[in-house]
């Protein structure tokens, strides 16, 4: 990791810190960093809940979420016990009336005395929290902009469930912060494989050339997890899949995918190209929606003889539901680079696989001399494996050895733990470390946010008017639902395969 320790921020405060996303990702990047010497040694983490805790409590709590058969539980473990005597917890319920004044008493007891703190408020909540602990912060905060050392909060996705929604949290932090004092995350910037495709695409010179609707037939960003909604239901219920993963991680990834080159690596040229993607993405009408707008929810299955719930029997989820779990787009970039170029983004739980990818498929050649003998060849796609096990895949066509002519596809495979070794920092680990030394570069700014959500909205809204929905069921642990499929094959395509 390319960071020295010095940075300012003396406390992490994290609401919401005893939460699903504390326990299985913040707490341990944190205690990651901690065990590489990436944590100065007086930082003091400040974990909020709603209930009492006393801090043996809260530390067994972190513990028993640790995975006892991964690779890193001893160091987990042992970090943790490093770490506990500055783990601190506070009750904190946003309606008491005197919330601020006891959330304000309980952090000076913590922080060491004389000194100016700069702290970084991690907001690890479901969006419809949010607003209710925002106006405990001003005066926590300081909002003086000439100090080198700022207080700043950090606001996890979803970020608001809609445009005017986005607007008004923005708006309210805007209203206790400055702009360089917010920090927006969408974790998939923290991925190594996703800031690899701007290297890639803008550090050799092979690809650019051919990065266009010359040579391009189509683009799928695929994401899949076989997961379902477990402990989420509520959040995800009130979200589904569009809202939880293409407004953002999908939409990321597209535009990275899809951008020009911009001037230079710095933060504020990357975004700007960004934002031209996002501003560049035909919108649905409500009519097109029903055509180019799939959606699915997983059924019950018993493959295998492995018996899975389907998403309507989850616990919590309404038995009213009509929330997807799946979600498959077509989407055009108007631009003259991607005139033409179709890109379709599909999502979804409890599928067959945990996969997430980028597919450039690319035409086939103008003239094929082989099509005598080899049919009609096949075209060369570029796959970039975000996860599991990231990597690039180049499938060319060649010659198979031996006295006929016979070609076969063959895949040049570059794998990053072949190449790097096994370690690479989990993507929380880095922005976390991101955050505490203030750097805001793999965060998103609000124009971003506001775009992906006026791409997304409409569709939602086509959603919420069909009457009976149009939500076709698939089995969990399938591909998805036969629609999705439909959506390619009306083109004379297919879907990659999900492995
Ligand atoms: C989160 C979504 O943002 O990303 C989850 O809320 C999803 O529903 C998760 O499971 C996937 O992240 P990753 O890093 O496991 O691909």
């Amino acid at each position: 990791m390319p960071r020295s320790i010095s940075t300012c921020t003396s406390s992490l405060v994290i609401f919401g810190g005893t939460g699903d996303l504390s326990c299985r990702k913040l707490i341990p990047a944190l205690l990651r960093l901690k065990s590489g010497g990436y944590l100065p040694s007086d930082l003091q983490v400040i974990i909020s809940g709603r209930n009492p805790l006393g801090r043996d409590e809260l530390i067994n709590h972190f513990r028993s979420r640790f995975d006892s058969r991964s690779e890193s539980y001893q160091l987990l473990e042992k970090s943790l016990e490093e770490l506990a005597p500055r783990i601190h917890y506070i009750q904190v319920d946003p309606q008491r009336p005197n919330a601020r004044e006891e959330l304000f008493r309980a952090l000076r007891q913590i922080e060491r005395e004389g000194v100016a703190p700069a702290r970084l408020f991690y907001l690890a909540l479901p969006p419809q929290q949010m607003p209710a602990f925002l106006p405990l912060l001003p005066g926590l905060l300081g909002k003086e902009k000439n100090t080198s050392c700022l207080s700043r909060i950090l606001v996890e996705k979803p970020f608001g469930h809609d445009f005017t929604s986005a607007l008004e949290l923005n708006n309210q932090l805007l209203s206790i912060a400055h702009e360089d004092q917010i920090m927006r995350i969408d974790h998939y910037l923290g991925k190594e494989a996703i800031q690899n495709i701007l290297v890639l695409r803008f550090a050799n010179v092979l690809f650019e050339p051919v990065w266009n609707r010359n040579y391009i037939d189509h683009v799928q960003i695929s994401f899949a997890e076989k997961i379902g909604v477990g402990s989420r239901s509520k959040y995800f219920d009130s979200a589904g899949i569009l809202r939880d993963v293409v407004q953002n991680h999908l939409l990321q990834v597209l535009s990275l995918t899809a951008m020009e080159p911009p001037i230079s690596n710095l933060p504020s040229d990357i975004r700007r190209e960004k934002m031209k993607i996002l501003r560049a993405l035909q919108p649905l009408s409500r009519e097109h929606v029903k055509t180019y707008a799939i959606r699915g929810r997983y059924e019950k299955s018993d493959r295998n003889d492995v018996k899975v719930r389907g998403y309507l029997e989850e616990e919590g989820v309404e038995p009213t539901s009509t929330t997807e779990t799946y979600a498959a787009l077509k989407t055009h970039v108007d631009s003259w680079r991607w005139g033409g170029v179709p890109f379709y983004l599909r999502a979804g739980k409890r599928l067959s696989t945990n996969l997430t990818e980028i597919s450039i498929f690319f035409k086939l050649p103008p003239h094929f001399i082989f099509e005598g003998c080899c049919g009609p060849g096949q075209p060369n796609v570029l796959n970039l494996r975000v996860q599991p096990d990231e990597g690039i895949q180049m499938l060319v066509q060649s010659k198979k050895p031996g006295m006929e002519l016979i070609i076969s596809p063959i895949n040049l495979d570059f794998s990053y733990q072949e190449s790097f070794g096994a370690y690479r920092p989990d993507a929380y680990e880095r922005l976390l470390l991101d955050a505490l030394h203030g750097d805001l570069s793999l965060f998103l700014c609000k124009e971003e946010i506001d775009l992906a959500w006026k791409f997304i909205d409409p569709i939602i809204e086509a959603w919420k008017n069909e009457d009976p929905a149009n939500l076709e069921g698939y089995p969990a642990g399938s591909d998805g639902p036969k629609s999705a499929e439909n959506l390619l094959k009306a083109d004379g395509r297919a879907w990659k395969n999900l492995t």
